[in-house]
């Protein structure tokens, strides 16, 4: 369907019977079988608070939300998976029990997710190997956004690799295979936090993950009174795998030095800020200033639980920008681009609180906004923000929605 009309595939991807409709005009085998063409989807997310704590076996607080990515795909039994892009035409296929290498492309999230599967079913009974579909895939998600489109690529590719009636494994089985493909087929090492969104989502509800324990509740936001704004900052998100990889490398680091003083340290979600204290000036700087925005954000996700319970939006507000503050000057993951938009959401009335959500590096702001000041919040930004950097940002409010669900 080139050229690229995002319209028309953000309609596909959220008309199920039109995505159907349009595979079965694509796909001879789907056009044999119509009865047994599914639709699947996954969304995307936006992080409330805890960012860069969840392979630092911390705390998170995602929501998921209601961007995401349609797959509507036939089941074949020749173990050959095939996907078209309905923004391009494009079409990637590749034998799901030998995926060969990465390519660099979209598909490899899709192959990766087929290495996972199949490796999973290997070392567990209860798992089965990936099976072969011809697809079409629609998204309304922005990529490289930071809201999370590789975990949503990859948990509907798992639900499509697996026939697309229900997930191949157990939901918190699904996160961890999820993730073993992005550390050991992408090369990305990141955590648990985003598949973990885009699997366990619920309507009108933040998820807090204990990412040691696992140990998870849903928390009722005040979206009667408050929206979920993202503010796309318009600049390509180099989220480096590089960058993101030393964060975790220099946490890593941080842990090892601390336990040499501390010892029962494995992870430093284990580290106080008292222990910080103590510890801090034996520590090299670096290590140092990464692992105190750890240790304060993980504190920060449980202030902020605390405060929705107290219906203290002020005091969520504050803890919005103190998390942005640390991810800029102690993890240093922000930029310039994102840095206005916390700056300009922070001087417009009605804005309660602004921080860069997901990895950083470039991507979006979530901005928790008074719905009446939604409008005003989105022609400040409209404004100033191109006459600061240069640049067209992007303003959404987003809802909190289900996980990845079979839709038709
Ligand atoms: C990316 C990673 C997540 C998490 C965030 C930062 O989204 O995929 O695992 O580390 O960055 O909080």
């Amino acid at each position: 369907m080139p050229p690229h009309d995002p319209a028309a595939e953000a309609r596909l991807a959220r008309h199920p019977a039109a995505l159907r409709d349009a595979l079965i005009a694509l796909d001879p085998v789907a056009a044999a079988h119509p009865d047994d063409v599914r639709v699947v989807r996954a969304p995307g997310r936006v992080n409330l608070i805890g960012e860069h704590t969840d392979y630092n076996a911390g705390f998170v607080l995602p929501v998921a939300i209601d961007l995401g990515i349609s797959v509507a795909l036939v089941p074949t039994d020749d173990g050959r998976a095939a996907l078209t892009l309905a923004a391009t035409g494009e079409t990637g296929a590749f034998d799901v029990g030998r995926v060969g290498e990465r390519r660099g492309s979209w598909l490899d999230y899709v192959a990766g997710m087929a290495w996972a599967l199949g490796e999973a079913a290997r070392s567990s009974e209860a798992a089965t190997g990936p099976r072969g579909f011809r697809g079409l895939l629609a998204s309304d998600l922005p990529q490289g956004a930071g809201l999370s489109s590789s975990a949503a690529i990859e948990v509907v590719a798992a639900w499509a690799l697996s026939g697309g009636d229900r997930p191949p494994l157990d939901p918190m089985d699904l996160v961890h295979v999820v993730q073993r493909s992005e550390n050991g087929y992408i090369g990305l090492n990141n955590g648990i936090m985003d598949q973990f969104a885009s699997i366990f989502g619920e309507p009108d509800r933040a998820l807090l993950l204990d990412c040691r324990s696992l140990e998870h509740r849903s928390i009722l936001l005040p979206l009667d009174e408050v929206a979920l704004v993202a503010c796309h900052s318009g600049s390509p998100r180099t989220l480096e795998s590089s960058a993101y990889n030393e964060r975790r490398a220099q946490c890593e680091a941080a842990v090892a030095a601390i336990a040499a003083l501390a010892p029962g340290v494995t992870a430093l979600r284990d580290v106080s800020p008292a222990m910080l204290d103590v510890v801090r000036d034996r520590l090299d700087p670096v290590a140092a200033r990464r692992a105190a925005h750890v240790v304060e954000e993980n504190a920060r996700v449980l202030d902020t639980i605390a405060a929705f319970e107290a219906s203290d939006l002020a005091a969520v507000g504050r803890l919005f920008y103190a998390s942005h503050a640390s991810l800029r000057d102690l993890y240093e993951v922000s930029s310039p681009e994102l840095d206005a938009l916390v700056d300009i959401a922070r001087a417009t009335p009605g804005v309660i609180g602004a921080r860069l959500t997901g990895a950083g590096f470039g991507g979006c702001t979530i901005n928790l906004v008074r719905r009446e000041a939604v409008g005003a919040f989105r022609t400040a930004v409209l404004s100033a923000y191109p006459a600061r950097t240069g640049l067209t940002p992007r303003v959404f409010a987003v809802e909190a929605s289900a996980g990845a669900a079979r839709l038709a």
